[in-house]
């Protein structure tokens, strides 16, 4: 049987930098709130011609070098994105995959929200698992200020841009393998977290302008609440079900939301400081982008070695959810 490995990691994030006091600015709101609610200091917007799948391209190209594999040999493009190059076609991943010259290979989005990465990596898994691919490239890529509303304080201070990949590939070692990825969904939870104009399912004249914006739309405090419920329950099971304690995880990578989210699941999950990756203050929520930009982070920081087991997890619009348990196992 063919077990799925993960292989390398890259990413990408723009130059230009938002900080809380430029925000304070723009809306009714201060760096201490923004600070003590959220710990976010500063977010990066890319540049106004720099699309979500230009991001890719560059988190991609580092991921494939570092990967150690030939770009002829990766067969399928998966890129977890809420706001694509275009509203439904083509793909993000259809665009990054051509502008990576990578052939004919199999190219697709999904729409997961900020558990994006963990729903890509589930369907990595499984496609090299079943023998149907053999390299497979995912990305998380993300410019949510197109779709964010920079007069809401309860949502544009949270939001930045950037783009994180990651090469998965077959093995036939067990102990390279990812462990397991645990992915659910639950629509009830639908109206807390939306981009409610639109769609077919907006019902606003198709001349309104404003009503056919793609803003999101939070109800923060309820969010907060069944994030911290549902991820803590969540990885309080992965870890049960495949029998490891949460002192043998090296590196713990939650999804950058909100560094609240992320104390209360570590201090539940008992975490020393240590194991919590933490990048929320440098690059604020990117969504379906801030786990792997967060791989990327402790990668090119010189912490995640060969072997280190990852505990991934992540909760957003949807509502979606998930977590994974992953070694890192580079080729080279
Ligand atoms: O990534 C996907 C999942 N997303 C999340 O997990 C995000 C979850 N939610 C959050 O991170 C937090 O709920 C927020 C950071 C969005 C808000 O923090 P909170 O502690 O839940 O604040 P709140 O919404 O309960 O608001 C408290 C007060 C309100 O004022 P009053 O009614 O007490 O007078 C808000 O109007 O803070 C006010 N407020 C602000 N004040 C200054 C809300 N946003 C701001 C702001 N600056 N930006």
């Amino acid at each position: 049987m063919a077990y799925a490995a993960f292989r390398s990691i890259g990413a990408y994030v723009p130059s230009k930098i938002l900080s809380n006091e430029d925000l304070a600015t723009m809306v009714n709101t201060s760096d201490e709130w923004i600070t003590k609610r959220t710990g976010i200091k500063e977010r990066h917007i890319a540049a106004q011609d720099e699309f979500t799948s230009d991001m890719g391209v560059k988190a991609a190209e580092l991921a494939i070098e570092r990967s150690g594999i030939d770009k002829s040999d990766i067969d399928m493009v998966v890129c977890a994105t809420i706001s694509p190059d275009y509203f439904c076609m083509p793909s993000t991943a259809t665009i990054i995959s051509t502008k990576l010259g990578l052939g004919n290979a199999t190219a697709f989005d999904i729409s997961a929200a900020c558990t994006g990465f963990i729903y890509i990596l589930s369907i990595a898994k499984a496609f090299i698992e079943s023998g149907m691919k053999k390299n497979i490239l995912i990305i998380g890529a993300e410019k949510l200020s197109s779709i964010t509303d920079y007069t809401d304080r309860g949502t544009c201070i949270l939001f930045g841009d950037g783009a994180g990949a990651a090469v998965i590939s077959a093995t036939d070692n067990k102990d390279e393998a990812i462990i397991d990825v645990h992915t659910g969904a639950d629509g009830t939870f639908a109206d807390l977290l939306m981009t409610p104009n639109g769609g077919s399912g907006s019902v606003h004249d198709s001349l309104d302008q404003e009503a056919n914006s793609c803003f999101m739309q939070m109800k923060g405090n309820e969010t907060f609440k069944v994030a911290v419920r549902t991820l803590t329950k969540d990885v309080v099971e992965i870890l049960k079900e495949n029998n490891i304690e949460s002192s043998e995880i090296k590196h713990f990578v939650p999804h950058q939301a909100n560094y609240r989210i992320i104390k209360a699941v570590g201090d539940a999950l008992k975490l020393k400081e240590e194991q919590v990756v933490l990048t929320v203050a440098k690059y604020g929520n990117t969504s379906g982008a801030s786990i792997p930009m967060a791989i990327n982070d402790i990668y090119e920081r010189g912490i995640l070695k060969q072997g280190e087991l990852m505990l991934l997890d992540a909760f957003g619009g949807g509502l979606t959810w998930g977590s994974a348990l992953v070694p890192f196992s580079p080729l080279k």
